[in-house]
């Protein structure tokens, strides 16, 4: 990835030993990937900011795990982001998201093409030691061009966010704890009835196999998929984020 420093950065911290430049109010996930250093993420995106909610961005500071997405970037501040702790907690985390739903990947559309899976690769994640819960949440089909499977959702809520931009309100994570998932705001539920629409950035923005496009499963060709080749570690923003 070309280097994007933002032309307003003036101070810096230190990342894994390298002095790197951030402008003011970048946290630390920010300026790194503007110095064109990858730290793992799965709910931050450029367009939507983070969530707050996958804890894969952790790094070290203060002699504290934090979430890299959270943290402001502060002069001298330092900071490691390549660990063996951090590469086991990531690891788990992982693991735990895949242990959750029903990640079924041989079976799934998105498999070359999805960010979780490209990340669990990534770190190494040979099998999951967690015992799976096995979902039976229902697939959503009620919408003409587009379909919800919450059992493969990772929540990390960049269909909400998108949404909530271009001002469409379509999507909300409801539930507590367990229970959480992602739900239509139709009082139906339905996401038929909702103004979400084929052409709405929600519609495209999903990084896993959750909210997808009905008819265009299994067209790319196994060695040409988007993560067939390389980690998102290596990619620009254009090809990591949809
Ligand atoms: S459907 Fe996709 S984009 Fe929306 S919260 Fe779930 S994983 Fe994230
Ligand atoms: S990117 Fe920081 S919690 Fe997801």
């Amino acid at each position: 990835m070309a280097p994007m420093t933002s032309p307003f950065a003036s101070e810096t911290f230190t990342l894994d030993g390298k002095p790197t430049p951030f402008a003011p109010g970048q946290t630390v996930l920010e300026a790194a990937l503007a110095a064109g250093h990858y730290i793992p993420h799965l709910c931050w995106h450029p367009e939507m900011g983070n969530h707050g909610s996958c804890r894969l961005c952790v790094v070290e500071a203060n002699g504290r795990i934090h979430a890299s997405c959270a943290l402001p970037a502060q002069p001298g501040l330092q900071v490691v982001s390549k660990s063996e702790t951090l590469t086991r907690v990531r690891r788990t985390l992982l693991e735990m998201l895949f242990a959750e739903g029903n990640h079924f990947c041989p079976g799934c559309e998105k498999s070359g093409d999805c960010l979780l899976q490209a990340l669990a690769y990534a770190h190494g994640m040979t099998a999951s030691h967690f015992d799976p819960f096995y979902p039976q949440r229902r697939i959503d089909a009620s919408h003409p061009d587009l379909w919800l499977d919450p059992n493969r959702c990772i929540l990390c809520g960049l269909c909400v966010r998108a949404s909530l931009a271009e001002g469409k309100e379509a999507l909300v994570i409801g539930g507590r704890g367990i229970a959480s998932r992602l739900l239509a705001t139709s009082p139906s539920g339905l996401l038929g009835d909702t103004a979400l629409a084929a052409t709405d950035r929600a519609a495209r923005i999903c990084p896993v196999g959750a909210l997808n496009f009905k008819e265009v499963g299994f067209a790319s060709p196994i060695g040409k998929r988007r993560f067939d080749h390389r980690p998102p570690e290596a990619m620009s923003d254009k090809e990591r984020y949809t």
